[in-house]
């Protein structure tokens, strides 16, 4: 009973206000799933394709009637009468439907929109938790370790400074609803040093950072571990620091340009500077600190930042099997950054997940900057046992709605006289 029976497919909007695609799922049993696809800002230059009409008289030409149309008619014609529960067998049906690897044909944000509501609607129909559902109900619960953001900039604060996030990683919390509050903490910290210092603090980035106007982007670092210290956490100890340089956005010509600093820097010159932040301060992961192409930078880095640092690709992997593989291969990282809509469907997220684990990489689950009000990013983080997840500030609905399910996820284990335990990836103080 659970066979699809009906695909609709509607134009919603994501956080920042853009339009994105809306799908309900409902199975022949009569249960629904329903989910809304995110959408990214500093996009990398190989993600899935993201549909958009290009009619400049609708949104500016971002509106996405085009991808909706595609959900109602292809894509529902695909898997209409397959059996929800079979996830995979339903996101490769999907993938065949749209025949192109990028799936630029349907647009990936139309794929995905399917892939999880009617994912959704197999977890529903079997009257099981998501979470659940898609882990197979293997033994206790892992409870991804969150990475939190405090200050932002980049193409996510404009005027701000040029990293793009600055993060707190609670990584001595000992559960979920511990690491949340000491990441919310640390906000708090952060902000009443910013306005001590004279800076305005209520207007928010888009995930929900503060956008603060700092001479050097280094000052991040400093301004959130005085945040910690005046919540009384230890830096380094208690909590660290991470950070997202985002670099495809600091392209200029062959430069890297720190346009808050007057400072363009070549690849060798950047990799040096995030090398040496991390020496001054307790950074314990670095995201894309240089540009989806530059891979031989990626290997030099790799090979001089200090031993415990994570070294993150987002836009080098975009959730591709093939790109981690080759990151690998190349020794360019020792970590993935995972975002359903960079690959297009969930199978193809677990593939890049699964790809990076046999590669002995850690794993970090993400939301975009343009996000929604779903959680499931919450229960892929508990069933696929990612061990990091990222999905911006402590405040914003589009964050907390991910927060607040694994809070309820952990509280809802400990009534069931279950067990759960927050994951611990920097704890032997090593990167794989
Ligand atoms: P994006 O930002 O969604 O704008 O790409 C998130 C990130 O870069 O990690
Ligand atoms: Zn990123």
């Amino acid at each position: 009973m659970s066979e699809i029976a009906h695909v609709r497919g509607w134009e919603a909007f994501d956080s920042r206000g853009t339009p994105t695609v809306g799908c309900t799922v409902t199975l022949r049993d009569g249960s629904a799933g329903r989910a809304v696809a995110p959408s990214g800002a500093s996009t990398g230059r190989y993600e899935a394709h993201e549909l958009r009409d290009e009619d400049a008289n609708r949104f500016e030409g971002r509106g996405v009637s085009r991808a909706v149309r595609n959900v109602g008619t292809e894509l529902a014609d695909a898997v209409r009468g397959m059996d929800a529960r079979e996830w995979r067998a339903v996101d490769a049906r999907l993938a065949a439907a749209d025949g192109t690897e990028s799936m630029e044909r349907l647009g990936a944000n139309a794929v995905l929109a399917v892939s999880l509501a009617s994912c959704i609607a197999g977890a529903a129909s079997e009257r099981t938790p998501l979470h659940v559902h898609l882990g197979e109900g293997r033994g206790d619960l892992e409870i991804p370790l969150p990475m939190v953001n405090v200050v932002s900039g980049g193409a996510h604060a404009s005027g701000a400074i040029d990293l793009q996030d600055v993060l707190v990683v609670p990584l001595a919390a000992g559960t979920f609803a511990e690491a949340i509050a000491w990441a919310w903490q640390v906000r708090r910290g952060t902000r009443l040093e910013a306005e001590e210092r004279g800076m305005p603090t209520a207007l928010v980035a888009d995930e929900g950072g503060l956008g603060l106007p700092l001479a050097r982007n280094e000052d991040a670092f400093e301004i959130v571990v005085s945040g910690a210290h005046r919540a009384g956490l230890e830096p380094g100890v208690d909590v660290a620091l991470a950070v997202d340089v985002a670099a495809n956005q600091l392209q200029d010509g062959d430069a890297y340009r720190l346009a808050v600093e007057g400072r363009a820097l070549d690849s060798d010159e950047l990799g040096a500077q995030v090398a040496a932040w991390c020496e001054a301060y307790p950074i314990v992961s670095v995201e894309d600190a240089l540009s989806d192409d530059d891979w031989s930078g990626w290997t030099s880095l790799a090979d001089r930042l200090p031993a415990h640092v994570q070294l993150l690709g987002d836009d080098l992997f975009v959730t591709n099997a093939e790109r981690i593989r080759r990151g690998y291969e190349s020794k360019a990282a020792n970590a993935v950054l995972l975002k359903p809509n960079q690959a297009g469907t969930l199978a193809r997220t677990e593939q890049a997940l699964l790809t990076a684990r046999d590669s002995g990489y850690r794993t970090v689950l993400s939301a975009r900057s343009g996000d929604t009000e779903d959680p499931w990013l919450a229960d892929l983080g508990v069933g696929w046992r990612t061990g990091q997840i990222k999905v911006g500030s402590t405040m914003r609905s589009e964050r907390t709605a991910k927060w607040n399910r694994l809070l309820e996820i952990e509280a809802e284990v400990e009534a069931g006289g279950g067990t759960s335990r927050l994951a611990t990836p920097f704890r032997d103080g090593t990167a794989p």
